[in-house]
């Protein structure tokens, strides 16, 4: 299959998995770049020396072209990068901030950009700012999509922007892909539809929501995580958007962020209180929902913990194998479009 986005990135299939915190690790990302697609690996959680390492292993598992996302405005993510340079990641994923140094530190060794954005105003700033490609995420996306749905959003930027687009929030299928390819975009990356795969690292009863939850089973609020964000109704959800008190609860749930991220606490503290009311409450709101989202990811308590859930979970059925689901979703594609043929010669 050839698009855009396998041209660009020299790979077999227009498949991407999305750099999710938690889930895409080495091991998921190998599996995805060797059955054809494109892993993307999460560096949200990592720290300096686990990011260098994770790196190395993808490299040692898979010898297929890989990515490493980085959410621009955590802390501690300057130093991170470097270490994506450093590295010489063939393709580096900015999320949520200016990646114009970025940009051109990567284009310095051969490496290509995509920047993943939820608006106009940020897919022309990407464009400017070097990037090769663009990860277009709609409001059905789990965790940070836009206010506008991927049916929508996708081919106004196609329209707007001359790189390829890749198209991501609500694609787990074939028909998915063949929408996605029918609104102008090259490729799908899907975060929900990879985090229940058998390779997936995430916990079995995590697996088993993402199946039996249905279409309206998700909220999108900024009070989760201070941000914009989609995740599972739970227990632990309401608990984070009825808190009155954000600031008070993150000068304890800093701590564990802060180690997490491998980053000094006290700075973190200070980074949090002197930010500016607003920012402020965005990144107290960000400190509390750190550990109830690995909770859900790691231990599978999707009650008390927050998992992040696209609405697209109300359509999966089952847990496949990367690679099976890989060409089943090419296949569903292909059939897909040749029922659109059939109809249109009708
Ligand atoms: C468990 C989980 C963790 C995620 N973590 C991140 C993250 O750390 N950074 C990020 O930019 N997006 C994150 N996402 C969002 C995905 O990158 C992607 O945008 C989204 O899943 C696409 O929508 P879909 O779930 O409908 O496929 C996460 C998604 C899930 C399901």
């Amino acid at each position: 299959m050839k698009t855009a986005v396998t041209k660009l990135f020299k790979i077999q299939y227009p498949i991407i998995l999305s750099g999710m915190t938690g889930v895409s690790t080495p091991e998921l990302v190998a599996a995805v770049s060797n059955a054809g697609g494109l892993g993307i690996l999460a560096t949200g959680n990592l720290n300096i020396d686990q990011t260098r390492r994770a790196i190395r292993t993808i490299r040692e598992i898979t010898g297929q072209p890989f990515g490493a996302n980085i959410p621009l405005m955590l802390p501690g993510a300057e130093k991170k990068a470097d270490i994506l340079i450093e590295e010489k990641v063939p393709i580096v994923n900015y999320s949520l901030g200016k990646g114009d140094r970025l940009s051109s530190a990567v284009h310095s060794y051969g490496g290509k950009v995509i920047a993943t954005v939820v608006t106009h105003k940020h897919a022309l700033a990407a464009c400017r700012d070097g990037a090769d490609a663009l990860i277009v995420t709609g409001h059905e996306a789990a965790a940070h999509g836009g206010d506008v749905t991927s049916l929508v959003l996708v081919p106004s930027i196609v329209d707007a922007v001359d790189i390829p687009v890749i198209a991501a929030g609500g694609f787990a299928d074939g028909r998915g892909l063949a929408a996605a390819i029918s609104l102008g975009a090259g490729g799908i990356a899907m975060g929900t539809r990879f985090m229940n795969t058998v390779e997936s690292p995430v916990h079995h009863n995590t697996k088993q929501a993402s199946i039996e939850k249905n279409v309206h089973d998700t909220v999108y609020t900024h009070k989760i995580d201070g941000l914009p964000c989609r995740a599972m109704q739970s227990k632990g959800a309401d608990r984070l958007i009825r808190d009155r008190i954000p600031m008070i609860r993150a000068l304890f749930t800093s701590r564990d962020a802060a180690n997490a991220f491998g980053f000094p606490w006290f700075k973190m503290l200070l980074g949090i209180l002197v930010a500016g009311w607003a920012k402020s409450i965005q990144l107290a709101r960000m400190a509390n929902a750190y550990k109830p989202i690995q909770i859900s990811l790691a231990e599978g308590d999707v009650q008390d913990g927050v998992l992040l859930l696209g609405q697209v979970t109300g359509i999966l059925q089952d847990t496949p194998g990367v690679s099976e689901l890989i060409e089943r979703i090419i296949a569903e594609a292909a059939a897909a479009v040749n029922q659109t043929t059939r109809c249109m010669e009708q």
